[in-house]
């Protein structure tokens, strides 16, 4: 017979009962000197942090990724070096539901990964979509209010959702995805992961580059109905988190390719969309993706609140070689996440270890709530004690010049920008009869709930009018408009 351990309270002091509480007598009060008791009740009180206020519900795996190209000439980061592996973890998502909420709601799909890498922490925090909503951070609170719950019965509203993008033009891209069965993965396995922003890479010459990341499911693409997603949300809400999770079991290991579309910095003024503006993609005819490596899941968690609930991503973890564009999402997102960290898991969110880089840190912060890590003397910088020093050499290629009034304003539009050509080529273009069908069902399903006013369906067609004529004939006919 094996040996089992004893309980212990979290001291490592022998636990006294795994059943009863010190009372006076065994039908009297409790004692308060049962500390054993009160620190379980008390811990208990104590088990959740706040969910993410976006992105509430998901789950995650670790994995590896292999670069298999050389592309020295664009970036000098050292995990894109051809060759290298990069142990990463990688946090799948839906957006607007609570913790508990259902994995197959029609949503985006969040699609965060860490590289843990030689010089830190790198994080791609991107979505299935190569797309967003909004273009300004301004409006991402009042988008993410809309797409929530109302204030005074406190129930979603599809009327709500529908006024804020009818008045938000800028949304409809993101909004023709969002209604596309791609609005619906079967799976966390068969969708694609996009880093969306556009971002900077410069070479160990200081030359630059704008780049879109591209991650493409090696499982293929599946979709569900909105009608099996409905099913699925009441047979099994966790649809999604299961499925990762028993793939990763069995050995079946979900892989990815890791391409890239590049264009060099000075093409970005010249360019026919702006490059900058997170409601569009790059066409694939003036920037081919390139492949330049894969990565796999290949281990679950072993413990889901320490490694998917705390675990904090950041677009500000940059490392040397890549740097930030001037997507005005993407600034807004750089002050965002570690704000969020601070507030959501504690200032000291870094020493937890899924948060914690697997390279020494040198850093000159110390103490704070729950610090351990041994904060070494010389505590301050400079100093002549022999501590660390920064590395500004590191970074020349990140400086660009900038000039301009400071001004709230639009961006300035390129020969092509608008809000509606990018949609029309997807319907135009690329979705079949069938995903045109499902796309004007789906819509219209969404847009028939009760509570969406006659005034409002008006507007819906209006929207998808904008897009293409057939588009807003089939949403018209749908909502008995014609
Ligand atoms: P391409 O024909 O070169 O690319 C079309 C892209 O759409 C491919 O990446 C394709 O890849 C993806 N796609 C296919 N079916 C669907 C679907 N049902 N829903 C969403 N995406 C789908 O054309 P362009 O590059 O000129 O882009 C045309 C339009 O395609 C864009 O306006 C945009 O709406 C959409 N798109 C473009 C992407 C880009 O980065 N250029 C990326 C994704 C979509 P796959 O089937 O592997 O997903
Ligand atoms: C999560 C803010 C836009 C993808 C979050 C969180 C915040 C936030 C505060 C919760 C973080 C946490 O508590 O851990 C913002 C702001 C945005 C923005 C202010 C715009 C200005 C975007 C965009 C994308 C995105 C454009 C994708 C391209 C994600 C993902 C998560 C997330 C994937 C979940 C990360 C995880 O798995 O932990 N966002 N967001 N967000 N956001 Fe955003």
């Amino acid at each position: 017979m094996t040996t089992r351990p004893v309980t212990t309270d979290d001291a490592g002091i022998p636990a006294p009962s795994d059943d009863h509480s010190l009372s006076v007598g065994p039908n009297g009060p409790l004692l308060l000197q049962d500390h054993y008791l009160i620190q379980k009740m008390a811990h208990f009180n104590r088990e959740r942090v706040p969910e993410r206020v976006v992105h509430a519900k998901g789950g995650g795996a670790h994995g590896v990724l292999r670069i298999t190209e050389d592309v020295s000439q664009f970036t000098k980061a050292k995990l894109f070096r051809k060759g290298t592996e990069t142990p990463l973890f990688l946090r799948f998502s839906t957006v607007a539901g609570e913790l508990g909420s259902a994995d197959t709601a029609r949503d985006p799909r969040g699609f965060a990964i860490r590289f843990y890498t030689e010089d830190g922490n790198y994080d791609i925090v991107g979505n299935n979509t190569p797309i967003f909503f909004i273009r300004d951070p301004q409006k991402f609170s009042d988008f993410i209010h809309s797409q929530k719950r109302r204030a005074d019965n406190h129930l979603r509203d599809h009327n709500m959702q529908w006024d804020f993008w009818t008045l938000s033009p800028e949304s409809a891209h993101q909004v023709t995805f969002l209604m596309t069965d791609r609005g619906t993965p079967a799976t966390w396995r068969h969708m694609h992961g996009f880093g969306s922003h556009t971002f900077l890479w410069y070479n160990a010459a200081g030359e630059r580059y704008w780049v879109k990341y591209h991650f493409k499911t090696e499982q293929g693409i599946r979709n569900l109905t909105t009608a099996e997603a409905a099913a699925l949300q009441s047979a099994d809400p966790d649809h999604h988190t299961r499925d990762l999770y028993d793939a990763i079991r069995r050995g079946d290991h979900p892989s990815w390719t890791v391409n890239v579309q590049i264009m060099p910095f000075e093409a970005a003024a010249g360019y026919r969309f702006n490059p900058f503006d997170l409601t569009k993609v790059w066409p694939h005819s003036d920037y081919p993706e390139i492949t330049i490596g894969r990565f796999t899941l290949d281990r679950n968690p072993d413990n889901y609140f320490a490694e998917v609930e705390q675990a904090g991503f950041e677009p500000s973890n940059l490392v040397p070689g890549i740097g930030a564009s001037p997507d005005k999402m993407l600034q807004g997102r750089l002050f965002s996440y570690p704000d969020a960290h601070r507030y959501r898991i504690g200032p000291n969110y870094l020493q937890l270890p899924i948060n914690q880089p697997r390279n020494a840190v040198h850093s000159y912060n110390a103490d704070g709530p729950m610090a351990y890590r041994n904060p070494q003397d010389p505590v301050y910088a400079p100093n002549s004690a022999g501590g660390p020093v920064a590395a500004p050499s590191l970074y020349e290629g990140e400086n660009y010049d900038v000039t301009g009034e400071i001004i709230r304003s639009a961006y300035v539009l390129h020969a092509e920008d608008d809000d509606y050509g990018q949609p029309r080529a997807l319907w135009e273009n690329v979705l079949s009869e069938t995903d045109r069908e499902h796309l004007v069902g789906n819509i219209v399903g969404h847009a028939s709930a009760p509570e969406v006013t006659a005034d409002m369906k008006k507007r819906v067609v209006e929207y998808w009018d904008n897009i293409h004529k057939d588009l807003g004939q089939g949403v018209a006919r749908g909502l008995g408009l014609t």
